[in-house]
């Protein structure tokens, strides 16, 4: 999992998040990332509630995911999520432990939202 490797097998479980493109008819499930993505947000919040923490990771090997649960070709993997009890960042290699406790900042909303008058 590249850089994902030095942290990822830490954790509790590592969720693998699989959208169903299309039924086994072949009838095409066009929103299916996106139902997967609002499983995995709905996922976090509730880990949150319980007192756990999630990190989604897309730097993944996917060929390898897709051949050790020989998916077939409707199932398309887009994510692993990691859940878990937050560990001190100090036991990270040196730059992820300064990403994790570097301060957050969060993207202005004109730079996400499209605003016509
Ligand atoms: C689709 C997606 C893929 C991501 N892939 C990775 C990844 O491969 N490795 C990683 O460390 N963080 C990845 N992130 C970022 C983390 O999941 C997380 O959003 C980020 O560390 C910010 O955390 P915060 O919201 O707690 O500040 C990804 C996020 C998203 C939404």
């Amino acid at each position: 999992m590249g850089f994902n490797a030095a942290w990822a097998h830490n954790a509790s479980v590592l969720v693998v998040g699989i959208a169903e493109t299309s039924s086994v008819e072949g009838d095409l499930r066009p929103y299916a990332e996106y139902d997967l993505g609002q499983a995995i947000a709905h996922l976090s919040v509730q880990a949150q509630a319980e007192g756990l923490a999630t990190h989604q990771m897309a730097g993944v090997e996917w060929d390898r995911v897709v051949a050790a649960f020989d998916l077939a070709d409707n199932l398309k993997p887009l994510t692993i999520t990691a859940v878990g009890t937050v560990d001190e960042a100090g036991k990270l290699p040196g730059a992820l432990a300064e990403r994790e406790t570097a301060p957050r900042t969060r993207l202005p909303l004109d730079e996400l939202v499209l605003l016509r008058s």
